[in-house]
């Protein structure tokens, strides 16, 4: 099939490699003159598993192209619609302007038969407002909802193996040929049982911001269960693996630590909120301002925890601090809990270093008043408390008797819950983290 892809960040480079490797003739769009000449050159301008690979066999297999040119969409009748919904500078709605100006450039290009697929994550109603458009401009066209759900760092897999389709479309014949032309797209996935759900394009919006609503809630729970465990001397570990094994709760996204960042599960709980306040069911959704609560006051809880392994005050001390980006197999820093703290120590007068294998430039650009090195080593020297807030699997593998060698204090403290305390107690080290005696 023909297709073009419009946004090519974090979803729609992804996701346009993806359509070519299974076969389809793809043109990636974006307004980033940059970010097009480097995926046209092959080269990624993020960190993704696998991505570069993918890019270079599409890119030779003449199959992929990008460009800043709109109107190469005109020879495609797929269109995917994957820029970004960031949140408001000053409000929790979120921005629609992306969407809106890319369903404005795709108009002239549409044709009788055409599919829009809306892949952006987008507060409820707005698939309606864009199917009103693509209507009006007397196209022929037809809009449909399938919402992403696609992890960075997992990002290629998830595309090409994803754990369930949902479309979301109108009731009648045109809605429903829409969502053929979508099973042909995704014949190959399809064919190996994956599920699928079609609905109508209010529910199939929902899906995705109640998806990540729901994983922001669990991490929450068990955040909010490590204040309990500070507060009695329990393990919230422990806890977490023993409600975990019962089948109804799940062990998945019950890691507690510093809490969840990056450019989606924030962004969404606020927009959601916002959304449902529009609609006049706000109170459906207050408990999200407490889940969001409860996530910053870890990196609150986090500083305070710095300050007590250096003996009351963080004035004049030296601290490393590991990873910069919101998790790790990935270079994006788009609202890091790791970053936060870092500036946070920064700024009540801390001398802090931090360091991540990937994440560095970008963090660079946002915080430029930190001190950023490349290996850990660096970031340690001289440090009087070592910070563990990412958990790339470098830093899990670290010797504890080796990187004791190099500190001024043998102190750590295990933003993520991800080290084995007996291991670094046994080497020496004092070892703190967050719900955890
Ligand atoms: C999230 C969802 O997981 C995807 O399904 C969704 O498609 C995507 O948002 C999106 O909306 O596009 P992502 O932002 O890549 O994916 O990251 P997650 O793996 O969900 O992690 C989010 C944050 O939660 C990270 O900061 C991570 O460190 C934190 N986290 C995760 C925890 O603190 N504890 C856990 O147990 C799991």
């Amino acid at each position: 099939m023909r297709i073009s892809v419009f946004g090519c960040g974090y979803l729609g480079a992804v996701h346009a490699a993806c359509m070519a490797k299974l076969g389809h003739e793809v043109v990636g769009i974006d307004v980033l003159e940059e970010h097009i000449a480097m995926l046209e050159a092959g080269r990624p301008p993020f960190h993704e598993p696998g991505l570069p690979e993918l890019l270079k066999e599409a890119l030779s297999s003449g199959r992929l192209h990008f460009t800043t040119d709109a109107s190469a969409a005109a020879d495609a009748t797929v269109h995917f619609i994957c820029v970004g919904t960031p949140q408001k500078k000053h409000e929790n709605a979120a921005d629609l302007s992306y969407v809106r100006s890319a369903v404005g450039s795709l108009l002239p290009s549409l044709k009788p038969g055409d599919v829009v697929v809306g892949k952006s994550t987008v507060p409820v109603g707005t698939a309606e407002e864009l199917q009103e458009r693509v209507h009006e401009a007397q196209s022929g066209a037809e809009l449909i909802w399938n919402p992403e759900f696609l992890r960075e760092g997992f990002a290629v897999k998830d595309t090409l193996t994803p754990d369930r389709f949902v479309y979301g479309a109108e009731p009648t014949e045109q809605g429903r040929a829409a969502m053929a032309v979508l099973d042909e797209v995704y014949a190959k996935a399809l064919s190996t049982g994956t599920p699928k759900i079609e609905a109508d394009l209010a529910t199939a919006q929902l899906v995705k911001v109640a998806a990540n609503s729901f994983l922001a809630t669990k991490i929450s729970f068990i955040n909010a269960m490590a204040e309990l465990c500070e507060a009695t001397g329990a393990d919230v570990t422990l806890l977490a693996d023993s409600i975990g094994h019962d089948a109804r709760i799940g062990r998945k996204f019950l890691n507690a630590g510093l809490g969840f960042g990056g450019g989606c599960l924030p962004k969404d709980i606020r927009a959601f909120m916002a959304r449902a306040g529009e609609l006049g069911v706000a109170d459906a959704l207050t408990f999200l301002r407490e889940v969001d609560s409860v996530n910053m006051r870890r990196r609150v809880r986090m500083v305070d925890l710095a300050r007590e392994v250096c003996g009351g005050s963080i004035v004049g001390r030296t601290i490393a601090v590991l990873g910069a980006a919101f998790k790790p197999d990935s270079d994006d820093i788009r609202d890091s809990p790791a970053l936060s703290v870092a500036a946070q120590m920064q700024l009540q007068g801390a001398h802090v270093t931090v360091t991540d294998p990937k994440a560095i430039d970008n963090a660079k650009k946002k915080w430029p008043d930190l001190v950023f090195v490349d290996g850990v080593e660096d970031a340690v020297a001289g440090a009087e408390a070592v910070l563990l807030l990412t958990e790339w699997p470098e830093y899990l593998a670290l010797d504890p008797e080796e990187l004791r060698q190099h500190v001024a204090a043998p102190v750590i403290v295990d933003g993520r819950n991800a080290l084995d305390p007996v291991v670094w107690r046994a080497a020496g080290w004092t070892y703190r983290a967050l719900g955890r005696p």
